[in-house]
């Protein structure tokens, strides 16, 4: 990645089953969410449509994701966020490499490089081998072997050309959100209805997760390739829904030791602080961390924070939920999809990183907004999306104003540059700058295409 005084990173980022298709393609192994949407049928809750990622926006195809080069190019992009498909790579998770796979990924590189165009490679982005799920996935401690084995692979690969590594993308919702809301489908339950025993359960999963980062991290230090590891981490500062009460300040205190504290002290500090382990422990009695973990992460600190952030979170007590907190309410006239527009907020995550974790480099790995159809309306050729504009704008200026206030901050990879597979919240939920006719796979770059490209411009100027 660029040193603090290189050149500031401007990308886009997307994850391998949002935008791939191919899932059957040259020998790739099943994933979960292959398992998830043609298996179990998976609904979209808010639609009631069955959608998968089988066919996603294409760019699986060579032909297609050349075409999406050219697009990133006239925008100005100098760097590009993508995922690797671990059962592409390794069909059963561990073992025999599927070469085809290797080579789609190299030959994508190298494409992006020959555009001008750095590729930043995450690992493992939510698409967890079908194979390795059935053997208990996070909640096996052998994922710590696992995913140390596929890394090495990537790196072994990749890592002549890609310097830029993220191990592990939004761990906190891949395992707290998806598998749950998962589960709850097949199960025929309310996919939203989390119980606290089902948030149980995934506490030693997530801390086993961390550990797999940290071998992976460990991993990419053993194989010696120049470059920086990261892990990109959903961060959102709490904030008391109503400050004058008591019950709420304590709430968004909890949810912030829960949500923020515990990824980012495991990660970043390879610690787990006193009061990390009492949050956890709340939730799941058992729950501890022996020394031999505690010196596992130590020894394998991240080099950079992926920082994931859409909004903060407003915060208040309600003992029916998970740690007697209810979050994530949003007061907009227009509400984002992914929370409430306040990009003072990540001022203040990258200000409280610069100095709470010792200055560590900073990647904005995603940023970004949804609407709704309010904010996607087509006209003379161009959709006109004014207020994923005005985000772009606002979260911008306040990344920038953090740079230049000291924190450490390397690039900013927008969520997303094109329409694609919304997990359970499927295609009609778009966040891209370009408009994709899943139907057609035609792109239409929006409003926020252009502004995003001015932004870019004018900071280069
Ligand atoms: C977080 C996830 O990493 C990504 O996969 C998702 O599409 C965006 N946020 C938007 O919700």
């Amino acid at each position: 990645m660029a040193s603090g005084k290189g050149e500031f990173l401007w990308g886009a980022a997307s994850a391998a089953y949002q935008v791939e298709g191919g899932w059957e393609a040259d020998g790739k192994g099943l994933s979960k969410w292959d398992i998830y949407t043609n298996r179990d049928h998976v609904t979209v809750p808010t639609t009631g449509k069955q959608e998968t990622g089988n066919v996603a926006i294409n760019q699986y195809s060579r032909d297609q994701y050349l075409k999406d080069i050219v697009l990133m190019r006239e925008l100005g992009l100098n760097a590009y966020r993508f995922s690797i498909s671990w059962p592409r790579i390794l069909p059963e998770g561990t073992g025999r490499v599927n070469q085809a796979g290797i080579d789609y990924y190299s030959r994508l590189v190298d494409d992006l490089i020959a555009n001008g165009i750095k590729p930043v490679v995450t690992l493992y982005h939510w698409d967890f081998p079908w194979a390795l799920h059935e053997k208990g996935g996070f909640h096996n401690r052998a994922v710590i072997d696992w995913f140390r084995a596929y890394a090495g692979v990537v790196f072994r690969a990749l890592g002549d050309r890609v310097d830029s590594f993220i191990t592990m993308n939004e761990p906190f919702f891949d395992l707290f959100f998806m598998d749950v809301i998962a589960d709850n489908v097949r199960n025929q339950r309310q996919p939203m209805d989390i119980t606290p025993a089902q948030w149980r359960a995934q506490v030693p999963a997530l801390h086993n997760l961390y550990l797999a980062s940290a071998a992976a991290v460990g991993e990419f230090r053993a194989v010696g390739r120049p470059g920086m590891i990261g892990i990109a981490l959903p961060l959102s500062p709490t904030i008391p829904f109503d400050e004058g009460k008591a019950d709420d300040v304590a709430a968004a205190r909890t949810w912030d030791t829960f949500f923020n504290r515990w990824p980012l002290d495991a990660a970043l500090a390879g610690t787990y602080a006193d009061d990390v382990v009492a949050t956890l422990k709340k939730l799941a009695p058992a729950f501890s961390v022996s020394d031999a973990d505690r010196a596992a992460l130590a020894a394998n600190r991240v080099d950079f924070v992926g920082v994931n952030f859409y909004s903060p979170a407003y915060c208040r007590r309600n003992d029916a939920r998970p740690l007697g907190v209810e979050w994530g309410m949003n007061p907009d006239p227009v509400p984002a999809f992914n929370g409430p527009v306040r990009p003072d907020a990540l001022y203040g995550l990258l200000m409280r990183i610069h100095n709470q974790y010792g200055n560590l480099p900073i990647l904005i790995t995603e940023n970004g907004a949804g609407f709704g159809p309010a904010d996607e309306v087509m006209a003379d050729g161009i959709v006109k999306d004014p207020l994923r504009a005005d985000y772009i704008r606002r979260h911008t200026d306040a990344v920038l104003r953090a740079r230049r206030d000291g924190a450490d901050v390397r690039g900013y990879m927008e969520w997303c540059l094109f329409d694609n597979f919304e997990w359970f919240r499927g295609y009609d939920t778009r966040f891209g700058m370009v408009h994709v006719d899943f139907a057609t796979q035609k792109r239409t770059p929006k409003q926020s295409y252009a502004a995003y490209r001015d932004i870019i411009a004018k900071a280069r100027a």
